[in-house]
């Protein structure tokens, strides 16, 4: 069996995701904001959660930076334990939607086919993947926590972007910040989410 537990059968609850999403008025979902360190996604996913929060609406932040301080103490940045922290991120999205949580993932997750597995784990329509698409340049000009610049000196090997890959998304729900926009605040950027998530009936 290779270790893997078997005899296992899913046990349902009479309480289900519509009670759940009944009570909050609001529908469950994952926001996945992708993007360069440095690109925003932290920032947008506070001001996303300030925003949803005023209006009545529970979310649930999972930060790359923060869960890789508790369940994902044991992983590094080599390519398989990215994709085992995307793995388990996106398997912790799709629990809080299940509990009808606003989930907003916000993790570089720079490769495609990871944040793809886990666009595939939710219900068609409710992963939201938002791609903070910022030069890398800017990035590197921000460097608020001074790793472009260690990255550039050599002192941290694989830095996204520096000598590590970014697979930008093909097709995801949005880009940010928009085309001709490319000062829009993150209380800017929060709203032009909500009036996605309001158009698809995540808000109700
Ligand atoms: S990943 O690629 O999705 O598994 O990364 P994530 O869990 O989002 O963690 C990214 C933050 O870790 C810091 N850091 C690094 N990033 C990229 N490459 C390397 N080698 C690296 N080492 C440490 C960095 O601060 C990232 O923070 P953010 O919030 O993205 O700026």
């Amino acid at each position: 069996t290779n270790g893997k537990a078997t005899n296992i059968v899913w046990h349902k609850s009479s309480v289900g995701k519509l009670h759940r999403q009944e009570l909050l008025q609001q529908k469950g979902c994952v926001i996945w904001i992708t993007g360069l360190s440095g690109s925003g996604k932290s920032t947008l996913a506070c001001a996303l959660c300030q925003a949803l929060y005023s209006r009545g609406k529970l979310t649930y932040i999972l930060d790359g930076d923060n869960v890789r301080h508790g369940l994902n103490r044991d992983l590094s940045f080599k390519a398989e334990d990215r994709a085992e922290n995307i793995r388990r991120i996106g398997e912790v999205a799709k629990l809080f939607a299940d509990a009808g949580l606003i989930c907003i993932a916000s993790v570089i997750s720079p490769y495609r086919r990871d944040r793809d597995a886990c666009r595939t784990l939710l219900p068609e329509g409710d992963f939201i993947e938002v791609f903070m698409d910022v030069p890398l340049q800017i990035c590197e000009s921000r460097d608020p926590k001074g790793l472009y610049k260690l990255a550039r000196a050599g002192k941290i090997k694989g830095f996204t972007g520096i000598d590590d890959p970014y697979e930008p998304p093909l097709n995801c729900e949005l880009v940010l910040p928009q085309k001709g926009n490319n000062y829009a605040s993150p209380c800017e950027m929060a709203e032009t989410v909500i009036s996605f998530l309001e158009e698809k009936g995540f808000l109700q």
